[in-house]
């Protein structure tokens, strides 16, 4: 077996994760050797827990002996440590989402186009067994080229959890647009069509009682459009909702292919691949609507007991490959990643607008990214040197009492 790749995490919540992964499946070749957490609630956990060592202050974890970081921080944070990370020669692995403005789109370009590192966006939910089966379908042609896709990560969260994961009045979570999350909806419809979004609409959904307990600022949920690059429409939906659903649906011009819907726990309900080409479209010219329970491909055979339908074991693995073959896997580089942040961020300028499509750019054109390069729009409150926009369709909700109550009450017993 070849070296071990030396890991840091940044992020002691959804950055454990990779820890635990990385513990129980040897071929993946990690060994962590650092934990960063700023909050001393995690990082105390984390010594409690594990024999690692932990420090405060990412510059520091920088300075550790390690080949490559995973970025676990907040969602709107990625950028400004990958930058950094990639210029001290560290391979990101970075969570969703890439980029949180346009200009900072711009910027992580030019970083790991300035970087011999490896850059891979830590984007999950195509690489389930079923998402697996809907790429090979694609690829073998069985419904044609995509003509329409619709795809659904829908994740209510009660007040009291929610407050949990969301701790302090200025958390992302608190703050982030309705479109903001659309990267577990988008990617695996890009990933099964190697198409790329180049213009977004959306419209946004408020309802007072859904943020009720806590101290959301946005509304819960949105429906976002985008025209991809061969023509074809992805409609998504999502994120805070009722209704929890991970769900993806194709149309080709043979047919069509749908993932199961989401009963009996697990999120794909009985795990059958549903696909249905028409009959003149066949050979035999009768109808072929059939369905089938996929297997995990042999060399992602371990994924199954993984999170996130065994989506982490799968990112996890692609990124430890990248490194040890020294090649950017094509899914999800920084260009795919930054384009599922303009839809996220246009798509919200879009929804403020009651529709208005916007134009994403294309990343790989120097030209037409620089456009953007002054842009850093930002609905988030604790980037006080961006100018602001609100992150409600509504205008700024102002949390009531009770709410605010009952989100300290939780915070409280997070110290
Ligand atoms: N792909 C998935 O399935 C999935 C699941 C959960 C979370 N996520 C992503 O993971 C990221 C983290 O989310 P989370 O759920 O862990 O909650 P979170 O955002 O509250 O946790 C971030 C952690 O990073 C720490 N942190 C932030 N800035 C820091 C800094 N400058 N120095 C040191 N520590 C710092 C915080 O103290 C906190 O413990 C988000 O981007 C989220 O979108 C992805």
């Amino acid at each position: 077996m070849a070296a071990k790749i030396k890991l840091g995490i940044l992020g002691a919540r959804r950055g454990l994760s990779f820890l635990n992964l990385a513990k129980s499946n040897e071929e993946l070749n990690f060994e962590v050797k650092v934990i960063c957490d700023n909050f001393p609630y995690r990082l105390n956990k984390v010594k409690e827990e594990h024999d690692i060592k932990v420090t405060d202050n990412f510059d520091e974890m920088l300075k550790f002996d390690i080949d490559a970081v995973v970025l676990a921080n907040y969602f709107h944070q990625h950028t400004p440590f990958a930058i950094k990370a990639l210029a001290a020669g560290k391979h990101v692995l970075s969570e969703t989402t890439s980029a949180s403005t346009m200009k900072e789109c711009v910027e992580l370009c030019e970083a790991v186009e300035q970087s011999d590192a490896i850059y891979m966006l830590a984007e999950n939910y195509a690489f389930s067994k079923i998402g697996l089966a809907m790429k090979r379908e694609y690829e073998n042609n069985t419904i044609g080229e995509t003509l329409y896709a619709e795809g659904e990560y829908v994740h209510p969260i009660e007040a009291a959890v929610f407050n949990s994961l969301s701790i302090g009045e200025n958390h992302w979570r608190n703050w982030a647009p309705s479109t903001y999350y659309c990267t577990h909806a988008l990617a695996p419809l890009m990933y099964f069509t190697n198409t790329i979004p180049v213009s977004v609409n959306a419209l946004s959904i408020a309802r007072e009682s859904l943020l009720e307990g806590t101290m959301k600022r946005c509304d819960p949920t949105s429906v976002i459009l985008c025209r991809m690059d061969n023509g074809a429409v992805f409609r998504l939906y999502g994120w805070n909702s009722p209704g929890h659903s991970v769900w993806y649906r194709m149309h080709g011009d043979k047919g069509m292919f749908e993932a199961p819907r989401q009963y009996d726990g697990g999120y794909f309900g009985n795990g059958q691949l549903h696909i249905s080409i028409d009959s003149f479209n066949n050979d035999d010219k009768t109808t072929d609507t059939y369905g089938y329970i996929p297997n995990w491909p042999k060399e992602f055979e371990k994924a199954g007991t993984s999170g996130h339908g065994g989506g982490d074991y799968v990112v996890t693995k692609i990124f430890s490959d990248a490194i040890k073959n020294n090649k950017t896997p094509e899914f999800f580089d920084v260009y795919k990643g930054v384009a599922m942040s303009a839809v996220a961020i246009l798509g919200w300028k879009s929804a403020l607008a009651e529709g208005t499509p916007f134009s994403i750019p294309d990343f790989k054109d120097k030209v037409a990214r620089d456009k953007y390069r002054d842009d850093d729009l930002s609905p988030f409150p604790d980037c006080p040197d961006k100018p602001k926009i609100q992150a409600s369709i509504l205008g700024e909700r102002t949390p009531s009492k009770e709410d605010r109550e009952n989100a300290q009450k939780k915070w409280d017993t997070l110290k």
